[in-house]
């Protein structure tokens, strides 16, 4: 029997009294790959810091972990019960170094102490699969960093916190042709090994390559307008957005 691990229902989102998300619903099944399509500003970002608890929304709706609400829990606590999110933008933080970070979240997660010898022992197991140079994770979190290797530095955090959960929004823009092959790779071994779920955010359908999809999301404007399987996601590669909308609108009408 399949389990929701995360189900939204009745999500809504504002911004500056302007309503971006709509209604939204759909749930992401323990080890399953749900992909959430849509044209720009259809709200697919938006989705995932409602998702966080990114201050800046005003949210309302449920938010299921696991069937329990998570909607009021602070960032941390999230991430305590499993929940990893890769934003479309990663941002700066100076004066904290990425192995600082993990160790800080790793020492949450186990409640004591965790010896920075097997913090970096964990990175640089992780840093090899993608590799990546150890030395990133001792530079200050993402500055400076190219935007590719701040892609890599999110999949880097994501392998060594191991969640549950993994919603990554246009993880591989800004990958090269290699890169974006080999974190297909790695994340759809790390789903066998673990069998995380992972909420997909992307325009670019190379970084589903080795993952196999079992439901399509389509946002428009705010809202869901079309759920459907790994075809869906064949149809938007092959029609775009826009022929597909169309045709759905008609669908409605008739
Ligand atoms: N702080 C803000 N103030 C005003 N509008 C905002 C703000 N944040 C987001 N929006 C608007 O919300 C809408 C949805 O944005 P969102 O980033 O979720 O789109 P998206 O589907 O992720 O698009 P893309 O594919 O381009 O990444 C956009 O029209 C955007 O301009
Ligand atoms: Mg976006």
């Amino acid at each position: 029997m399949t389990q929701k691990l995360l189900s939204l229902s009745n999500l809504t989102a504002s911004v500056s009294g302007r309503k971006i998300l709509c209604g939204v619903e759909f749930s992401v099944d323990k080890n399953e790959t749900v992909v959430l399509l849509g044209p720009n500003g259809a709200g697919k970002s938006t989705v995932a810091a409602a998702i966080m608890g990114n201050p800046k929304f005003k949210v309302s709706g449920e938010i299921k972990f696991l069937n329990k609400d998570i909607s009021k829990l602070s960032v941390d606590k999230k991430a305590m019960l499993g929940i990893f999110a890769s934003f479309q933008n990663p941002v700066e933080v100076p004066g904290v170094t990425t192995t600082e970070m993990l160790r800080t979240v790793m020492e949450e997660k186990k409640g004591g102490f965790v010896p920075l010898d097997s913090v970096r022992e964990e990175i640089t197991t992780q840093a090899k699969k993608l590799g990546q140079n150890i030395w990133f994770s001792e530079r200050e979190l993402n500055v400076g960093f190219s935007g590719g290797e701040k892609k890599k530095n999110e999949i880097l955090q994501m392998l060594t916190l191991k969640p549950k959960l993994v919603i990554l929004d246009e993880i591989d823009s800004g990958l090269d042709v290699d890169a974006g092959a080999t974190i297909s790779k790695i994340l759809a071994d790390y789903q066998k090994e673990s069998g995380c779920s992972y909420l997909i955010i992307t325009h670019n359908m190379r970084v589903l390559k080795h993952l196999k999809p079992s439901k399509a999301v389509l946002l428009n404007e705010g809202q869901v307008t079309a759920v459907g399987d790994v075809g869906l996601v064949k149809r938007v590669e092959k029609q775009g957005f826009k022929t597909i909308l169309s045709e759905i609108c008609q669908e409605g009408e008739k």
